[in-house]
């Protein structure tokens, strides 16, 4: 029985995220084979954005658009969540007008808000704890490069960030190991890897050519995430170290798979070369969002 919400990758089981990759990857396939059936017609989606998207907002978009329902973009001048009005009244009302809220948010408080107080499902486009549906599309593609990802290890260099702990939590349920390297201060807080299964094998380290060299995949996102543009200056500056460039991954294997979420800051967390040497498998991350989003409508909407 699948949950209401999609909020956190740890409310799920190990058994239950592995089935929602498999149905992702075989909704991607008869997708691509022409076969898709419209099954949210007449569903309407509503998606409550506090801060900016590109991939995440049109690939829930173009997910309904494909289901053959609706979608209705919030932004944050239209409804002023928290301030115009309540967080609990607007999860309220739109469950009584629409069959889905996704939500991305500032504090990761807000998504689980509004999941408490609407009858209907919600899913998290990005708060700044997690970042659960990119950790998702970014397995798939995983999955599509290595095949199964268990036993693989994926060296995550950069911010312990939203996007850092998601894939971090999916790793611990997948057998994945996972090692972040970034510098001092900026590592997995204490609260979430307490919350880490026993089963987890997630490591921080502070050198970034030591977490490349067994890797399998090497990771990286924006130093800066949405939010933080007044740390801009002192973030370049210490993070200056961790940039994925020619030199940290000559230290890797030759073959490992490099990944970015996006957007990316050439000549911050990647350098142009290193980016458009892996441009493919980038792209594909992004392409898979929408996959993904798709299969995951597609679950908790259906009913
Ligand atoms: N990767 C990602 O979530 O991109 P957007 O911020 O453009 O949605
Ligand atoms: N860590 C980044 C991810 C963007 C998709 C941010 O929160 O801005």
């Amino acid at each position: 029985m699948m949950a209401k919400d999609f909020v956190n990758i740890l409310d799920f089981t190990s058994e239950a995220l592995r089935a929602m990759l498999e149905r992702a990857v075989e909704r991607k396939a008869a997708f691509e084979a022409g076969q898709l059936e419209p099954c949210l017609q007449r569903r309407t989606l509503a998606m409550v954005f506090e801060k900016p998207s590109l991939r995440t907002r049109v690939s829930f978009e173009a997910a309904m658009t494909h289901l053959g329902g609706h979608a209705i973009y919030l932004a944050p001048a239209d409804i002023g969540l928290g301030q115009r009005e309540p967080v609990r009244d607007v999860a309220r009302v739109l469950g009584r007008m629409c069959d889905g809220i996704v939500a991305r948010t500032f504090a990761h408080e807000t998504v689980e808000e509004l999941a408490r107080h609407a009858p209907v499902p919600v899913i998290n486009a990005l708060s700044d704890r997690a970042h659960p549906c990119q950790a998702m599309a970014d397995m798939m593609t995983i999955r599509q490069r290595l095949g199964d990802p268990a036993g693989r290890t994926l060296a995550f260099v950069g911010d312990g960030n939203n996007v850092a702990r998601s894939l971090a939590a999916l790793s611990a349920r997948l057998s994945v190991r996972f090692v972040l390297a970034c510098p001092a201060g900026y590592e997995l807080d204490a609260e979430f890897l307490a919350g880490l299964p026993p089963e987890a094998n997630v490591a921080v380290c502070h050198d970034p050519r030591a977490a490349v060299a067994e890797a399998d995949v090497i990771y990286t996102d924006t130093w800066v995430s949405m939010g933080q543009e007044d740390e801009k200056a002192r973030r370049r500056r210490e993070f200056a170290a961790f940039q994925i460039n020619a030199k940290l991954l000559a230290a890797g294997r030759d073959d490992a798979v490099v990944m970015h979420c996006l957007p990316a800051y050439r000549g911050c967390e990647i350098t142009d070369e290193a980016f458009e040497a892996h441009a493919e498998t980038v792209f594909e991350q992004a392409g898979n969002r929408l996959h993904f989003q798709r299969a995951l409508l597609e679950m908790l909407l259906r009913s």
